[in-house]
């Protein structure tokens, strides 16, 4: 790996001022042999070598990086690329976590794999997972996600999962964090709390990131060999920021603009967005900190965007980091654009992107005119076919948009 990722996060789990593990009492000792067992394993051939075999026979890596010629044509200046995680089994990069943590379960002698899942890309990959690795699988996910999110759910039910709704407050994803913990600490000795992205507390920030560093290694090779030269941007859509630390990852050493694309919902009033880096301040949530999107009262706030993955008042701690020092341009797009960009890339690509990864897309649409004769390399992270029902029954096929 290269210098940054063998520096970055300190060794209690500290990216800069943000990051560490704010644990309750009766979960330390199990954090703590999570810490250990990690530690042991990924420096172990056995374990790289599974994971490399489970990569390529099961998950079908490599994943592409296709050329968006009709889309760069249409939107002139930049030319625009994807890596195709959408073509990851499972249909998101969330799979090249789950499928490691998994293996790491299974290392430890766990039966059984549970998590919280937002839009359902983590939920139905860790159900893989526990299928493929013979293990228990309970989800925890929010009423107005399992509504939105139907053919997800589905899916779950059909790998052997158990789905639990959850019920209180926005319903939500942080509710589902909120709820997998509850539950988790009453079985922490048979079972892995397998966090669904770059949060939580240590390691699973510098863990998820490690499992997801392929997706950025996979893309610079790629695009070196497709274009002779590495990209001028690099683009990725943040909710907790694990398809983001993949992709970035594999360029943080380079002289390459890394852009995230937060999600800004309907407007930049607190309550209609998501994007929290643009608008949060320094706090803590579920066990670590961050930047937070607060209320009044300082707890974390509601948020709303069309894309329920990107669902999080909180972001991942690496992330914050990397907007303080700078090293990571952080910037927005509303519901109206990723929509846009949903219908674009469907029409003009053949691909319908997750609703998640057209925040990257309308990203790239928008800049690419600011940017001629440049290239932008997004991360595609998942496809649509999970969003097509809500889509169409809320906004048509695109006519008014
Ligand atoms: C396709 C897709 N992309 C992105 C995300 C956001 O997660 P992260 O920011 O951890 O990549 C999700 C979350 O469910 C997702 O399903």
């Amino acid at each position: 790996m290269a210098s940054y990722l063998k520096t970055t996060p300190t060794r209690e789990g500290w990216f800069g001022d943000y990051g560490g593990a704010m644990l309750p009492p009766p979960l330390e000792p199990h954090f703590k042999e999570i810490r250990e067992a990690y530690d042991r394993i990924s420096k172990s051939a056995e374990f790289i070598r599974e994971l490399r075999y489970i990569r390529k026979h099961f998950q079908g890596r490599p994943t592409p990086v296709s050329y968006l010629k009709n889309l760069s044509d249409l939107c002139g200046g930049a030319q625009i690329y994807a890596k195709r995680e959408d073509l990851n089994h499972t249909g998101a990069h969330k799979l090249n976590h789950c499928m490691a943590e998994g293996l790491l379960a299974r290392f430890m002698g766990k039966t059984k794999l549970m998590a919280e899942t937002g839009a359902g890309q983590h939920g139905v990959a860790l159900a893989t997972a526990a299928a493929y690795f013979g293990m228990e699988c309970e989800i925890h996910m929010g009423e107005i996600d399992i509504a939105k999110e139907a053919p997800n759910v589905t899916r779950m039910k059909l790998l052997g999962a158990t789905v639990v709704p959850v019920s209180f407050g926005g319903r939500s994803l942080k509710e589902a964090v909120d709820s997998c913990f509850q539950s988790y600490i009453s079985q922490a000795d048979t079972a892995l709390f397998a966090i669904g992205s770059v949060v939580g507390p240590h390691p699973f920030p510098m863990m998820v990131r490690n499992f997801q560093h392929v997706v950025g290694v996979e893309a610079r090779e790629q695009f070196i060999e497709m274009t002779g030269e590495l990209p001028d941007m690099v683009a990725a859509c943040v909710g907790g920021g694990s398809n983001a630390m993949g992709m970035f990852s594999g360029f943080i050493d380079d002289d390459v603009a890394l852009y995230g694309v937060e999600p800004l919902g309907t407007s930049s009033a607190l309550g209609d967005h998501a994007a929290t880096i643009s608008f949060g301040e320094d706090g803590d949530i579920h066990g670590f900190r961050t930047l937070v999107l607060k209320d009044a009262d300082g707890n974390p706030a509601p948020v709303h965007t069309v894309a329920s993955g990107l669902d999080y008042p909180g972001v991942g701690p690496e992330h914050a980091h990397l907007h303080k020092t700078g090293r990571v341009s952080y910037t927005t797009a509303d519901d109206k654009e990723a929509l846009g960009a949903f219908f674009a890339l469907s029409r003009h690509e053949g691909i319908i992107p997750a609703l998640e990864s057209a925040h990257a897309v309308a990203f790239a649409m928008r800049e690419a005119k600011n940017h001629p004769g440049k290239s932008i390399l997004i991360n595609l992270s998942g496809r649509g076919d999970k969003d097509i029902d809500y889509v169409t029954q809320t906004f048509g096929f695109g006519e008014t948009l």
